[in-house]
């Protein structure tokens, strides 16, 4: 039986519970466009985004997502915190903890940190990663996974390629782990620096190739994954132009997958780096339906790990 005490990675999540998120986020979906829908669900229930990490899309939908439930939101900027006097995260979750905050949504640099922090103040407060190193991204596979289902009406039996810089995403990780127990097949590439062979024994249902080709053939999903300089050692290939020459995602590469199969990317996007322009902006893009999915993924995952605290 799956918890909502914390929601940490979707290693290991059952279908249900990932089915039980996804079917309280379609439910939820309405308020975030009618006004008149919001609700105070989560009144008293306080939440602190603690990111260490730059983020646009998940801090912003977190916070709005609390906003329109009743929850109290409110952002510990890193950046201006007690982190740049050296304060340790154990010490920033305690303070927080005894302030009375039930829920912290984390984003750190480290891998484990949000299972660190869950193992820490476990007793008081509800952690929820907005993802960890280049381990796991749950939330963002969430709403990927709301997406897809959402088009298609099911998930069982899709193949899912995604594209790009496999090794170090968070949210190819999350991914694999979410769409394989839905029971789809999910197919990684990307140049031979960036991806990992071992990847496609951690699931059943994945394949790891350098063949873009290979991987985007018959598919319903095309993913694009941001290349992140940041995250690498040393640079993984020449330069972003050689990067884009073999590995964006192009009209004539799309047209090797299903008529009408969708692309997507978890943003932000590296315009004409990681897919076409034209391609981006399309109608077989559904990189907005994304981002607006993620507020009600994010609106679900506050809700049930409230209730799973009460
Ligand atoms: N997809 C995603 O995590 O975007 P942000 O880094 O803007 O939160």
């Amino acid at each position: 039986m799956d918890s909502f005490r914390h929601i940490l990675g979707l290693r290991g999540m059952s279908a249900d519970a990932i089915t039980a998120i996804l079917d309280r986020a379609d439910a939820l979906k309405p308020r975030i466009t009618d006004k008149t829908k919001r609700g105070n669900e989560l009144k008293g229930v306080s939440v602190v985004t603690l990111f260490y990490e730059n983020s646009t899309r998940t801090i912003m939908s977190f916070l709005m997502a609390g906003g329109y439930m009743g929850a109290i939101m409110n952002d510990m900027s890193v950046s201006t915190s007690s982190v740049n006097k050296g304060e340790s995260l154990f010490d920033t979750g305690k303070n927080l903890e005894a302030m009375g905050i039930d829920i912290i949504v984390i984003r750190h640099q480290q891998t484990g940190a949000p299972h660190f922090l869950a193992k820490a103040l476990d007793a008081g407060t509800g952690i929820i990663s907005g993802g960890d190193g280049s381990n796991e991204h749950p939330t963002q596979a969430l709403l990927d996974l709301m997406t897809i289902r959402e088009h298609f009406g099911f998930v069982k039996g899709l193949k899912v390629a995604i594209i790009g810089d496999i090794t170090h995403s968070r949210v190819a990780k999350s991914n694999m782990f979410g769409l394989t127990t839905l029971g789809a097949s999910v197919a990684l590439a990307g140049p031979s620096t960036m991806v990992n062979a071992g990847f496609a024994k951690l699931c059943p249902n994945v394949t790891v190739t350098t063949d873009i080709k290979a991987a985007v053939k018959d598919a319903d999903v095309v993913m694009g994954l941001r290349v992140q300089l940041e995250r690498q050692k040393m640079s993984p290939f020449p330069d972003l132009r050689e990067y884009s020459s073999l590995y964006a995602i192009t009209p004539e590469i799309l047209k090797l997958a299903k008529p009408g199969a969708m692309l997507m990317h978890p943003g932000p996007v590296n315009r004409g780096v990681e897919m076409c322009n034209p391609l981006m902006d399309s109608d077989r893009s559904y990189i907005l339906t994304q981002a607006q999915n993620g507020v009600a993924i994010r609106m679900a995952l506050l809700d049930l790990v409230a209730k799973a605290r009460r």
